[in-house]
């Protein structure tokens, strides 16, 4: 019983099997493309076989991909996927992916499933019986073409564009010109590389610049028609169909002939051969002109009848025998290669490896679209630059102002050689904007980073050191006597300088800092360029620290200033504009910072660097110096008269001569007392009262120093 039912299962499932893939799918073709299947040359008539096999042979499921441009992942994808639907035959249509689909023959060796791959040659080891290596002579193809190219030029001169040896071999120029030479003994000869299949604007400017040398005809080897179409519109005498499809059908007359690959009966044949079993183990398959895979098309009716006779019969001759050679067979070749007795290049091999032009021929070598420089817009560079000179000459007025009144109260009391260094670092900024706005070069490029980051420097780093010391003051519970003289603070802003050097400096010499040429941005054609400064990896984590470093000073700044907003001595404490100076560079650098991480174009980036720098560093130096000086037109400069020196501070010896001011200071002190209730207020208050008057002693000697 157990038996039968076990032989009952065994027969249910084989015949589940037999009609799941016995007969329903033979064979069940799948295409994979470089490029698009619309291209209307190479890809477009791969599929058109595709298509055509599946209609003679009534296939179902057959498939394809296209656009697998190199990307050997993107295939291998391609072809596993292909696999688990069920095709049995894979069409490797370009040569690069022959490699990627023998290793995948490989991988399904046992797997029943059969590859058509296009590759000039049966990989080694060879042992993939199931793997036929599709090949094709694209030399006979370009010898005719060449031969119809010689036939009919008005200028007997003759180009051809391609891709350059290091993409593809020589042999298709070479048989290009044989063939036109076969046909025209005098013509000359001309060509040009653009480096890749597939590149219209090279191409275009390439063949135009063969066009200007008289050439009326051109041979290409490209994946597009852009060679042919600049040669119609440039009244060239005939465009050539290069690409394998009948380009007359899109182009019209003006195309004079083009040569067709019709996969049609090679699919079709394979496909047979899987679905009548008879598939040849290693095979072959070099498509030709004899077994009709590769024709000519018809003439366009602008030919003449002697042209079309005499191309007939150079083309009849490769339709007899297949082994008919002619663009093997020049003198020229007698130089790179070994030649039989007739004169031709003796081994296919030889030929097909050929990276060397004819010796005839006048080589362009590769041509490259020359890139045109565009500078920053004038209103760019001038707006920036004038402005930027305006502030410099303010900042130079205020520098004058200071010098002269160096003795005036107002001045004495912010110290003067203090102020003067503020001024310089601004100096600097507006000097660095100057060069920011200039068209960079390797030297602006590290200069102009330098000046603004010294200046920022120089002026955050005395402004923060003017406050600092006052909250040192302040912050001193023992009210211990601390003398900070400007001898002992020098020191710490030139300790900030010297980081920000050492900063610059490891940036400058790490950074690889250049100009560099950089086509396409800011909406500039493609081949138009901008200079752009460009770092190095080292050079972006440097410029990061940099950064890092001066938003470090900010909020070191914002702190002081927010720790001793308590004091309050009108007369030499700067602590307010010194706040409202740095609080509005850090609220400044908020709005830029979220601007630059989002894309800007260079010259918007620019713009809003320098406007930041202008604006800061000219706001700073109106709310630190125009307050002072307008005390000073208001109220006069009160040259020397400052506090005489006096260390056991009272309040009425150190102002002498500016009593109401001293009352009004005392109201205000009295004021908060009151206000504040609690005891500790009082102390605080009286402790700010004594340190107050610690100050104005200490600074009175600083400035009498
Ligand atoms: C082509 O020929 C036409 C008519 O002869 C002429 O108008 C045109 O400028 C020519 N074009 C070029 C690019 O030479
Ligand atoms: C390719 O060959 C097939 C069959 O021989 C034919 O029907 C088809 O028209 C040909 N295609 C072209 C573009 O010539
Ligand atoms: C496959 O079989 C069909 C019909 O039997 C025949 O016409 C065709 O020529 C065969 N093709 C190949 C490639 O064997």
């Amino acid at each position: 019983m157990m038996k039968y039912f076990s032989f009952i299962i065994v027969l249910l499932s084989l015949v589940a099997y037999n009609v799941r893939f016995g007969d329903a799918i033979p064979c069940q073709i799948a295409l994979f493309l470089s490029g698009d299947f619309n291209d209307m040359g190479y890809n477009y008539m791969m599929n058109e076989g595709r298509v055509r096999t599946e209609k003679n042979l009534k296939l179902t499921h057959t498939m394809y991909y296209s656009n697998l441009e190199g990307e050997d992942e993107k295939t291998g994808e391609a072809i596993e996927e292909a696999i688990r639907e069920g095709s049995n035959l894979m069409i490797i249509s370009s040569q690069v992916h022959a490699t990627i689909g023998i290793q995948y023959a490989r991988k399904y060796l046992d797997a029943n499933i059969f590859w058509l791959i296009r590759s000039k040659s049966r990989p080694t080891p060879d042992n993939l019986p199931n793997v036929a290596i599709l090949n094709y002579n694209s030399a006979q193809l370009q010898y005719l073409l060449g031969y119809f190219a010689g036939l009919t030029t008005k200028t007997d001169k003759v180009g051809f564009v391609s891709p350059g040896y290091w993409v593809q071999k020589l042999l298709t120029v070479n048989s290009f010109y044989v063939g036109a030479k076969r046909a025209n003994p005098n013509i000359k000869f001309y060509s040009v590389y653009t480096g890749s299949w597939f590149n219209p604007d090279v191409a275009a400017r390439a063949s135009l610049e063969l066009i200007s040398q008289g050439v009326d005809l051109l041979g290409m080897s490209q994946d597009d028609m852009t060679v042919q179409t600049t040669v119609i519109e440039n009244n060239g005498t005939f465009g050539l169909g290069a690409t394998g499809y009948p380009e007359r059908l899109i182009y019209g007359e003006a195309i004079g002939m083009s040569y067709i690959t019709n996969w049609t009966n090679v699919f079709t044949h394979y496909a047979e051969t899987i679905i009548n079993n008879t598939w040849i183990p290693y095979d072959v398959y070099n498509a030709n002109i004899k077994d009709n895979t590769l024709q000519m098309d018809s003439f366009s009716y602008r030919v003449s009848q002697t042209v079309q006779d005499r191309f007939n019969a150079e083309y009849n001759l490769f339709k007899l025998d297949n082994t008919y050679r002619p663009f093997m067979c020049d003198p020229g070749y007698d130089v790179e290669y070994t030649l039989d007795s007739k004169g031709c290049v003796k081994t296919e091999a030889e030929f097909y490896g050929n990276s060397l032009l004819l010796p005839e021929i006048e080589d362009f070598g590769l041509y490259t679209v020359p890139l045109e420089f565009v500078p920053y817009p004038d209103s760019l560079k001038y707006g920036l630059s004038i402005t930027a000179g305006i502030c410099i000459f303010c900042t130079l007025a205020s520098m004058g102002v200071v010098l002269y009144y160096n003795n005036a109260k107002v001045i004495r009391s912010a110290s003067p050689t203090f102020c003067i260094a503020i001024l310089i670092g601004c100096l600097f900024v507006f000097i660095g904007v100057i060069l920011w706005a200039q068209n960079p070069t390797d030297n602006l490029c590290r200069s102009k980073i330098w000046m603004i980051s010294l200046g920022y420097t120089i002026m955050l780093g005395n402004l923060l050191v003017k406050n600092w010391r006052i909250w040192l003051l302040f912050d001193n519970p023992k009210l211990k006597r601390r003398v900070l003289t400007n001898f002992k603070l020098f020191p710490w802003v030139g300790g900030i300088m010297l980081l920000d050097i050492l900063i610059l400096a490891l940036w400058n010499g790490l950074g690889d800092i250049t100009a560099t040429k950089k086509p396409g941005v800011d909406g500039l054609g493609k081949y138009e360029y901008l200079d752009v400064c460009t770092f190095n990896q080292k050079g972006d984590i440097m410029l990061y620290i940099l950064l890092i470093f001066h938003g470090i000073m900010l909020l070191v700044g914002c702190f002081v200033s927010f720790k001793i907003k308590v004091v309050d001595i009108d007369e030499f404490n700067e602590s307010k504009p010194i706040s409202t100076t740095l609080y509005s560079i850090a609220f400044c650098l908020f709005i830029v910072i979220p601007l630059m991480v989002s894309p800007q174009s260079n010259a918007n980036q620019s713009i809003i660097i320098c406007a930041c720098a202008i604006f800061t560093t000219m706001s700073s130096i109106l709310i630190l110096f125009g307050s002072k000086f307008h005390k000073m037109i208001v109220e006069g400069p009160a040259i020397n008269e400052t506090f005489r020196s006096s260390s056991n501070t009272k309040n009425s010896e150190t102002f002498s001569g500016n009593d109401h001011e001293m009352e009004k200071k005392e109201d205000k002190e009295e004021t908060k007392t009151v206000a504040t209730t609690a005891p500790k207020s009082i102390t605080i208050s009286s402790a700010i009262d004594d340190s107050n008057n610690q100050i104005k002693s200490d600074i009175e000697e600083d400035i009498n120093i």
